[in-house]
Protein backbone atom coordinates (compact mmCIF):
# COMPACT_ATOMS: atom_id res chain seq x y z
CA UNK A 1 0.00 0.00 0.00
CA UNK A 2 1.36 3.70 -0.85
CA UNK A 3 0.93 6.32 1.14
CA UNK A 4 1.39 9.68 -0.53
CA UNK A 5 1.14 13.37 0.77
CA UNK A 6 2.03 14.97 -1.95
CA UNK A 7 -0.39 15.60 -5.25
CA UNK A 8 2.82 15.00 -7.54
CA UNK A 9 3.14 11.43 -5.57
CA UNK A 10 -0.70 10.45 -5.39
CA UNK A 11 -0.51 11.18 -8.85
CA UNK A 12 2.81 9.78 -10.45
CA UNK A 13 1.29 6.54 -8.29
CA UNK A 14 -1.92 7.01 -9.72
CA UNK A 15 -0.55 7.19 -13.50
CA UNK A 16 1.39 3.54 -13.37
CA UNK A 17 -2.06 2.32 -12.43
CA UNK A 18 -3.81 3.84 -15.35
CA UNK A 19 -0.98 3.05 -17.67
CA UNK A 20 -1.38 -0.69 -17.81
CA UNK A 21 -5.35 0.35 -17.45
CA UNK A 22 -6.71 0.23 -14.27
CA UNK A 23 -9.76 2.01 -13.66
CA UNK A 24 -9.71 3.85 -10.24
CA UNK A 25 -12.01 3.63 -7.18
CA UNK A 26 -12.14 6.82 -4.43
CA UNK A 27 -13.25 6.58 -1.36
CA UNK A 28 -12.74 10.36 0.49
CA UNK A 29 -12.26 10.43 3.79
CA UNK A 30 -11.37 12.27 7.28
CA UNK A 31 -10.05 9.27 8.99
CA UNK A 32 -10.64 7.70 12.25
CA UNK A 33 -12.25 4.70 9.67
CA UNK A 34 -14.62 2.53 11.19
CA UNK A 35 -16.34 -0.22 9.32
CA UNK A 36 -18.80 2.03 7.46
CA UNK A 37 -15.91 3.48 6.08
CA UNK A 38 -14.96 -0.10 5.04
CA UNK A 39 -17.95 -0.72 3.67
CA UNK A 40 -17.50 2.10 1.29
CA UNK A 41 -13.95 0.71 0.35
CA UNK A 42 -15.31 -2.90 -0.64
CA UNK A 43 -18.37 -1.48 -2.83
CA UNK A 44 -14.86 0.51 -4.67
CA UNK A 45 -13.12 -2.40 -4.90
CA UNK A 46 -16.08 -4.56 -6.46
CA UNK A 47 -16.23 -1.22 -9.22
CA UNK A 48 -12.36 -0.59 -10.28
CA UNK A 49 -9.13 -2.27 -10.29
CA UNK A 50 -7.28 -0.29 -7.78
CA UNK A 51 -8.76 1.77 -4.90
CA UNK A 52 -7.70 5.24 -3.46
CA UNK A 53 -9.05 6.65 -0.06
CA UNK A 54 -8.14 10.13 1.21
CA UNK A 55 -7.81 11.03 4.39
CA UNK A 56 -8.10 14.64 5.19
CA UNK A 57 -9.93 16.43 7.97
CA UNK A 58 -10.64 19.24 6.10
CA UNK A 59 -10.88 22.45 7.73
CA UNK A 60 -12.97 24.36 5.50
CA UNK A 61 -16.27 21.93 6.35
CA UNK A 62 -16.23 22.65 10.23
CA UNK A 63 -17.76 25.30 11.02
CA UNK A 64 -16.27 26.18 14.77
CA UNK A 65 -12.33 25.71 15.46
CA UNK A 66 -13.25 23.57 18.20
CA UNK A 67 -15.29 21.26 16.85
CA UNK A 68 -12.14 20.92 13.98
CA UNK A 69 -9.68 20.20 17.09
CA UNK A 70 -11.75 17.64 18.62
CA UNK A 71 -12.07 15.76 15.19
CA UNK A 72 -10.65 12.37 16.80
CA UNK A 73 -7.28 11.22 14.62
CA UNK A 74 -5.80 7.89 14.86
CA UNK A 75 -3.16 7.60 11.31
CA UNK A 76 -1.17 4.82 12.68
CA UNK A 77 -5.00 2.50 13.23
CA UNK A 78 -6.45 4.07 9.44
CA UNK A 79 -3.69 2.68 7.46
CA UNK A 80 -3.52 -0.81 9.42
CA UNK A 81 -7.06 -1.24 8.23
CA UNK A 82 -6.44 0.60 4.97
CA UNK A 83 -4.11 -2.24 4.35
CA UNK A 84 -5.69 -5.22 5.69
CA UNK A 85 -8.61 -3.76 3.33
CA UNK A 86 -6.36 -4.13 0.11
CA UNK A 87 -6.30 -1.07 -0.09
CA UNK A 88 -3.89 0.19 -2.58
CA UNK A 89 -2.86 4.38 -2.02
CA UNK A 90 -3.42 6.38 0.82
CA UNK A 91 -3.51 10.04 0.04
CA UNK A 92 -2.97 12.23 3.09
CA UNK A 93 -2.53 16.08 2.14
CA UNK A 94 -1.68 18.60 4.75
CA UNK A 95 -3.93 21.65 4.84
CA UNK A 96 -1.27 23.49 3.48
CA UNK A 97 -1.38 21.03 0.41
CA UNK A 98 -5.10 21.17 0.14
CA UNK A 99 -5.39 24.98 0.71
CA UNK A 100 -2.35 26.29 -1.14
CA UNK A 101 -1.74 30.08 0.07
CA UNK A 102 -3.44 32.76 -1.57
CA UNK A 103 -6.33 29.54 -1.94
CA UNK A 104 -9.64 31.64 -3.01
CA UNK A 105 -11.60 29.23 -5.24
CA UNK A 106 -14.88 27.69 -3.95
CA UNK A 107 -17.06 25.13 -4.94
CA UNK A 108 -21.30 25.48 -3.98
CA UNK A 109 -24.49 23.90 -5.09
CA UNK A 110 -26.49 27.17 -4.52
CA UNK A 111 -29.40 25.89 -3.52
CA UNK A 112 -28.47 22.13 -1.76
CA UNK A 113 -25.90 23.46 0.40
CA UNK A 114 -27.80 25.82 1.98
CA UNK A 115 -31.13 23.84 3.27
CA UNK A 116 -31.95 21.17 5.53
CA UNK A 117 -28.58 20.45 7.58
CA UNK A 118 -26.96 23.71 5.42
CA UNK A 119 -29.41 25.98 7.33
CA UNK A 120 -27.84 24.19 10.54
CA UNK A 121 -24.61 24.42 9.64
CA UNK A 122 -23.76 27.55 7.45
CA UNK A 123 -20.72 26.58 5.03
CA UNK A 124 -20.41 23.47 5.57
CA UNK A 125 -21.48 21.91 1.89
CA UNK A 126 -19.48 24.87 0.73
CA UNK A 127 -16.40 23.44 2.01
CA UNK A 128 -17.49 19.23 1.22
CA UNK A 129 -18.19 20.40 -2.56
CA UNK A 130 -15.12 22.46 -2.75
CA UNK A 131 -12.48 19.89 -0.89
CA UNK A 132 -13.78 16.96 -3.28
CA UNK A 133 -14.01 18.68 -6.06
CA UNK A 134 -10.02 19.22 -5.50
CA UNK A 135 -9.46 15.58 -4.72
CA UNK A 136 -11.36 14.51 -7.77
CA UNK A 137 -9.08 16.74 -9.68
CA UNK A 138 -6.27 15.33 -7.88
CA UNK A 139 -6.85 11.75 -8.34
CA UNK A 140 -9.39 12.06 -11.29
CA UNK A 141 -10.93 8.58 -10.13
CA UNK A 142 -13.28 6.70 -12.39
CA UNK A 143 -15.75 6.26 -9.38
CA UNK A 144 -16.09 7.29 -6.03
CA UNK A 145 -18.21 6.21 -3.47
CA UNK A 146 -20.39 7.98 -0.61
CA UNK A 147 -22.15 6.60 2.26
CA UNK A 148 -25.87 7.25 2.27
CA UNK A 149 -25.77 8.18 6.03
CA UNK A 150 -24.80 12.01 4.66
CA UNK A 151 -27.49 11.90 2.59
CA UNK A 152 -27.22 15.72 1.85
CA UNK A 153 -23.76 15.34 0.86
CA UNK A 154 -24.55 12.46 -1.26
CA UNK A 155 -27.11 14.52 -3.15
CA UNK A 156 -24.73 17.35 -2.86
CA UNK A 157 -22.04 15.48 -4.47
CA UNK A 158 -24.09 14.11 -7.34
CA UNK A 159 -25.24 17.58 -8.20
CA UNK A 160 -21.92 18.96 -8.40
CA UNK A 161 -20.29 16.37 -10.57
CA UNK A 162 -23.20 16.26 -12.79
CA UNK A 163 -23.03 20.18 -12.63
CA UNK A 164 -19.53 20.41 -13.35
CA UNK A 165 -19.46 17.41 -15.67
CA UNK A 166 -16.44 15.87 -13.54
CA UNK A 167 -15.98 12.67 -15.64
CA UNK A 168 -16.81 10.57 -12.32
CA UNK A 169 -19.77 7.60 -11.31
CA UNK A 170 -20.91 8.42 -8.25
CA UNK A 171 -21.95 5.60 -6.27
CA UNK A 172 -23.97 6.05 -3.14
CA UNK A 173 -23.54 3.02 -0.15
CA UNK A 174 -25.57 1.64 2.51
CA UNK A 175 -25.42 2.55 5.87
CA UNK A 176 -23.52 0.49 8.53
CA UNK A 177 -25.04 0.03 12.16
CA UNK A 178 -24.05 -0.43 15.65
CA UNK A 179 -25.92 -3.85 16.76
CA UNK A 180 -28.14 -1.47 18.49
CA UNK A 181 -28.86 0.44 15.38
CA UNK A 182 -26.99 3.86 15.76
CA UNK A 183 -24.99 4.83 12.84
CA UNK A 184 -21.50 4.39 12.77
CA UNK A 185 -20.00 7.39 12.70
CA UNK A 186 -16.62 8.80 13.72
CA UNK A 187 -18.20 11.11 16.50
CA UNK A 188 -19.76 8.39 18.60
CA UNK A 189 -16.55 8.08 20.72
CA UNK A 190 -17.01 11.39 21.97
CA UNK A 191 -20.88 10.87 23.29
CA UNK A 192 -20.81 10.17 27.21
CA UNK A 193 -21.87 6.28 28.25
CA UNK A 194 -25.27 7.76 29.30
CA UNK A 195 -25.57 9.59 25.83
CA UNK A 196 -24.36 6.58 23.97
CA UNK A 197 -27.05 4.24 25.02
CA UNK A 198 -29.67 7.23 24.45
CA UNK A 199 -28.24 8.09 20.88
CA UNK A 200 -29.90 4.56 19.32
CA UNK A 201 -33.12 6.78 19.35
CA UNK A 202 -32.38 8.13 16.10
CA UNK A 203 -32.64 4.92 14.13
CA UNK A 204 -35.79 3.63 16.52
CA UNK A 205 -37.58 6.40 15.05
CA UNK A 206 -36.45 6.01 11.45
CA UNK A 207 -37.43 2.13 11.49
CA UNK A 208 -41.39 2.92 13.50
CA UNK A 209 -41.29 6.11 10.76
CA UNK A 210 -40.75 3.39 8.30
CA UNK A 211 -43.48 0.92 9.41
CA UNK A 212 -46.02 3.89 9.60
CA UNK A 213 -44.77 5.03 6.14
CA UNK A 214 -45.43 1.76 4.58
CA UNK A 215 -49.20 1.62 6.54
CA UNK A 216 -49.97 5.31 4.57
CA UNK A 217 -48.74 7.58 7.14
CA UNK A 218 -48.55 11.66 6.35
CA UNK A 219 -45.55 13.77 6.38
CA UNK A 220 -47.54 15.47 9.41
CA UNK A 221 -48.19 12.83 11.27
CA UNK A 222 -44.41 10.82 10.85
CA UNK A 223 -43.05 14.66 12.15
CA UNK A 224 -44.78 14.02 14.92
CA UNK A 225 -44.00 10.49 15.93
CA UNK A 226 -40.24 10.85 15.32
CA UNK A 227 -40.29 14.05 17.57
CA UNK A 228 -42.17 12.32 20.15
CA UNK A 229 -39.94 9.75 20.16
CA UNK A 230 -36.67 11.95 20.55
CA UNK A 231 -38.45 14.28 23.21
CA UNK A 232 -38.49 11.37 25.12
CA UNK A 233 -35.25 10.84 25.12
CA UNK A 234 -34.71 14.20 27.65
CA UNK A 235 -30.83 13.56 26.57
CA UNK A 236 -31.11 14.44 23.02
CA UNK A 237 -32.26 17.86 21.59
CA UNK A 238 -33.62 17.56 18.07
CA UNK A 239 -31.53 19.74 15.86
CA UNK A 240 -33.57 19.04 12.43
CA UNK A 241 -36.14 16.92 11.07
CA UNK A 242 -36.47 16.86 7.60
CA UNK A 243 -39.08 14.49 5.29
CA UNK A 244 -38.56 15.77 0.98
CA UNK A 245 -38.39 13.92 -2.10
CA UNK A 246 -35.39 11.90 -2.04
CA UNK A 247 -33.46 13.34 -4.85
CA UNK A 248 -34.42 17.05 -4.94
CA UNK A 249 -35.21 17.09 -1.11
CA UNK A 250 -37.49 19.55 -1.84
CA UNK A 251 -40.07 19.81 0.92
CA UNK A 252 -43.05 17.64 1.14
CA UNK A 253 -46.57 17.56 2.68
CA UNK A 254 -49.49 14.90 2.73
CA UNK A 255 -49.50 11.44 2.01
CA UNK A 256 -46.24 9.99 0.82
CA UNK A 257 -46.79 9.54 -2.85
CA UNK A 258 -42.92 8.94 -4.08
CA UNK A 259 -38.97 7.89 -2.41
CA UNK A 260 -39.10 10.12 0.39
CA UNK A 261 -36.13 10.90 2.55
CA UNK A 262 -36.25 11.37 6.51
CA UNK A 263 -33.72 13.04 7.64
CA UNK A 264 -32.87 13.90 11.37
CA UNK A 265 -30.33 15.57 13.19
CA UNK A 266 -30.23 15.17 16.76
CA UNK A 267 -27.18 16.56 19.66
CA UNK A 268 -26.01 14.72 22.75
CA UNK A 269 -24.30 16.94 24.98
CA UNK A 270 -21.94 19.25 22.30
CA UNK A 271 -22.12 16.12 20.20
CA UNK A 272 -24.17 16.23 16.80
CA UNK A 273 -25.48 13.31 14.92
CA UNK A 274 -27.19 12.71 11.90
CA UNK A 275 -29.53 9.83 10.59
CA UNK A 276 -31.22 9.08 7.60
CA UNK A 277 -33.76 6.46 6.15
CA UNK A 278 -35.71 6.71 2.51
CA UNK A 279 -38.70 4.89 2.67
CA UNK A 280 -41.28 4.33 -0.37
CA UNK A 281 -45.08 4.55 0.23
P1 LIG B 1 -16.28 11.06 6.80
O1 LIG B 1 -17.24 11.53 7.82
O2 LIG B 1 -14.95 10.51 7.24
O3 LIG B 1 -17.00 9.99 5.93
C1 LIG B 1 -16.36 9.41 4.80
C2 LIG B 1 -17.39 8.63 4.03
O4 LIG B 1 -17.89 7.56 4.84
C3 LIG B 1 -18.62 9.48 3.65
O5 LIG B 1 -19.01 9.18 2.32
C4 LIG B 1 -19.67 9.04 4.67
O6 LIG B 1 -21.00 9.19 4.19
C5 LIG B 1 -19.30 7.57 4.83
N1 LIG B 1 -19.83 7.01 6.08
C6 LIG B 1 -19.73 7.54 7.32
N2 LIG B 1 -20.38 6.76 8.21
C7 LIG B 1 -20.90 5.72 7.52
C8 LIG B 1 -21.68 4.58 7.87
N3 LIG B 1 -22.05 4.35 9.14
N4 LIG B 1 -22.04 3.71 6.89
C9 LIG B 1 -21.67 3.92 5.59
N5 LIG B 1 -20.92 5.00 5.20
C10 LIG B 1 -20.55 5.88 6.14
O7 LIG B 1 -18.02 12.57 4.89
C11 LIG B 1 -16.87 12.96 5.05
O8 LIG B 1 -15.93 12.27 5.79
C12 LIG B 1 -16.36 14.26 4.45
O9 LIG B 1 -17.41 15.17 4.38
C13 LIG B 1 -15.70 14.08 3.06
C14 LIG B 1 -16.69 13.54 2.02
C15 LIG B 1 -14.49 13.15 3.17
C16 LIG B 1 -15.20 15.46 2.55
O10 LIG B 1 -14.32 16.03 3.45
Amino acid sequence: MQICRSISDCRATLATFRANGARIGMVPTMGYLHEGHLSLVDIARAQADRVIVSIFVNPSQFGEAADLDAYPRNETRDLALLKAAGVDVVFMPDVATMYPEGDETIVETTRLANMLHGEVRPGHFRGVSTVVTRLFNIAQPDVAVFGEKDYQQLQVIKRMVSDLHIPVDIIGGPTVREPDGLAMSSRNVRLSKDDRADASVLSRALNAAQAEALAGATVESLQKLISDMIADVPSARLTGLDIVAAETLNPLTGPLTGPTAIMISAAFGDVLLIDQKVVSP
